[in-house]
């Protein structure tokens, strides 16, 4: 039996599946120029990996979500040697550039290809998930994903963000919406709300045309 909340539940769910396929095809063509052009806009991710490094108690097994071309995780294996290190992304074309960048380490990475949306195991396995102007891009579907990745926090672990925060040009945030971002400031109040915040800045980049946030926090006890 269906009734109108089902409907709903169905489309947002096909929703989501459309936005996979879209990010899918847009990396299919921007894996190729994304190491030469991303370093001039996705800022603060070696900063964030360089403040997880800085707290106590070092993760033992790290996953970042939307890994892409693999730079979060080859700043992981020098930050934190010990531990193991999963990077999973829908896309294979991204994938390829990661398992190259690091096939080259000493320490083996696991190079997971596919959507997230849902733990990846019934008991959390994770001290430490990392997202990376990734939450931004899916859309719907950004907080089936966020709570997902709380579930597959171990008690105590943390959750370490960087992505777009918002922008006061509506122009800009329609031109980024045509790039798959949704710049409106909607991610951090529920960072918040899930996390007991360790970390967060807000900075302004480019006179002021957007803010980035810098996030980590504590998955809170159940
Ligand atoms: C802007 S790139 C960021 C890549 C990398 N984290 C970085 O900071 O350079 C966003 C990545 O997230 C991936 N992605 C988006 N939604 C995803 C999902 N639901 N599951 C897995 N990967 C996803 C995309 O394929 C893309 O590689």
């Amino acid at each position: 039996m269906t009734g109108p909340n089902d409907t709903v539940c169905v489309n947002s769910t096909e929703a989501a599946a459309d936005n996979a396929a879209a990010l899918t095809r847009y990396y299919r063509w921007h894996a190729r120029l994304y190491d030469a052009t991303r370093w001039s806009f996705l800022f603060g991710r070696a900063a964030l990996i360089g403040s997880a490094a800085q707290l106590p108690d070092p993760p033992r097994h790290i996953l970042e979500i939307g890994c892409g071309t693999g730079d979060n995780l080859l700043r992981l294996t020098r930050q934190f040697p010990d531990a193991e290190l999963t990077g999973l992304d829908l896309s294979a074309d991204m994938l390829a550039r990661a398992q190259r960048k690091l096939a080259k380490r000493p320490m083996p990475v696991t190079l997971r290809q596919q959507r997230y949306d849902r733990p990846l195991s019934p008991e959390p396995a994770f001290d430490l998930i990392v997202f990376s102007y990734c939450l931004s891009m899916i859309n719907p579907g950004w907080r089936q994903v966020l709570d997902s990745a709380l579930r597959d926090l171990r008690p105590g672990g943390r959750l370490a963000v960087v992505d777009f925060h918002d922008t006061r040009f509506p122009i800009f945030q329609r031109w980024m919406a045509v790039n798959h971002v949704r710049m409106n400031g909607h991610l951090l109040p529920n960072l918040n709300a899930h996390c007991a915040p360790l970390l967060q800045t807000t900075s302004a980049v480019y006179g002021g045309l957007w803010r980035y946030f810098r996030f980590i926090g504590q998955k809170r006890d159940e």
